[in-house]
């Protein structure tokens, strides 16, 4: 039988899939392309992990669901932009994502980069929109934190240190680091969203925050795992990628055991911040299980 979470999860992904067909209109014209290959890197595909931790994290506070949603479809398609450029030629190389052809195999490299550029834009001006929240205040919140979390000291630096690494030169501490820029900072944003629309006091907000924190290096320690030891079926795009192009992860440097414990060490550490929230919080407690649970 389904999972609450379960359910909760695949509710969402519905929810995502109509929310975002509408901000990705067709069009037609010479950039029609650029149109198709957005929606074609958003629309139908993805766990939507992140969009279900700003629900349910704006939930603890009983935000509107309106405003939740509208933060949650920003952050998929900031998600899908980041996804473009990483299987990129110049990035990992990948033919497969979501169990399509990547974005550059289905168009071409200069329409992939231009849809991811469009998509980062796009996800900033449904956050600018005063459908997302009446309080201007609360929009360039969520605007600048979003902007920090994918930039030079979030996601793109992650990426970027990501291509620099090599396997000699890199220990645990800069692992970390590499991986909570890149994956964490995005996974930090989806809670803080939460906490930022739902005006949480600062301990409640350091508790998600916290959560987010633990959670976001788990999950990208499971990507690595699943890199190992997946299938492209499950998982719909390529493994053994990471061994192959010789990039440094948590279990090129510990192995595959000792990896798997320090992401269930995380987990457990994340579900543990969370202790103020009581029973409202089960969902995200099994979100924290499910990201190193999950077989894609
Ligand atoms: C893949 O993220 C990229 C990483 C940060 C590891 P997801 O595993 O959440 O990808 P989708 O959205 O479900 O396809
Ligand atoms: C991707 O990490 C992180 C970002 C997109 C920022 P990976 O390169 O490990 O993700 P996959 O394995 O291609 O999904
Ligand atoms: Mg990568
Ligand atoms: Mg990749
Ligand atoms: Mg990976």
């Amino acid at each position: 039988m389904e999972s609450d979470f379960a359910k909760a999860l695949r509710q969402t992904a519905e929810l995502m899939d109509r929310e975002l067909r509408d901000f990705l209109p067709l069009n037609e014209g010479l950039e029609q392309r650029l149109y198709e290959a957005m929606r074609y890197a958003v629309i139908a595909g993805g766990k939507r992990l992140r969009a279900f931790l700003v629900i349910q994290a704006a939930d603890l506070f009983a935000v509107p669901r309106l405003h939740s949603t509208r933060v949650a479809s920003a952050l998929e398609i900031i998600h899908s932009y980041s996804l473009i450029h990483d299987d990129l030629p110049c990035m990992d190389d990948d033919d497969l994502r979501r169990g399509k052809p990547t974005v550059h195999k289905e168009f071409d490299e200069a329409t992939a980069v231009l849809a991811g550029d469009a998509l980062q834009s796009l996800a900033f001006e449904i956050l600018g929109d005063a459908k997302t929240h009446s309080s201007a205040e609360v929009r360039i919140q969520l605007a600048a934190r979003l902007a920090r979390a994918i930039g030079v000291r979030g996601m793109a630096g992650g990426q970027a240190m990501d291509i620099y690494a090599e396997q000699d030169d890199i220990d645990i501490l800069t692992i970390t680091r590499l991986q909570r820029l890149k994956t964490g900072a995005l996974i930090s944003f989806a809670c803080e969203a939460g906490a930022i629309l739902g005006h949480a006091s600062p301990p409640q907000a350091q508790a998600l925050k916290a959560y987010a924190h633990d959670l976001g290096l788990a999950f990208q320690i499971a990507d690595d795992i699943l890199d190992t030891e997946g299938s492209p079926e499950e998982l719909g795009k390529a493994t053994g990628k990471d061994d192959d192009a010789g990039k440094v992860t948590f279990v090129s440097l510990m192995g595959l055991e000792e990896a798997r414990v320090h992401a269930g060490m995380l987990v457990d550490q994340a579900i543990a911040h969370l202790d103020g929230f009581g029973p409202k919080a089960d969902l995200l407690r099994d979100a924290a299980r499910f990201t190193i649970e999950r077989r894609n």
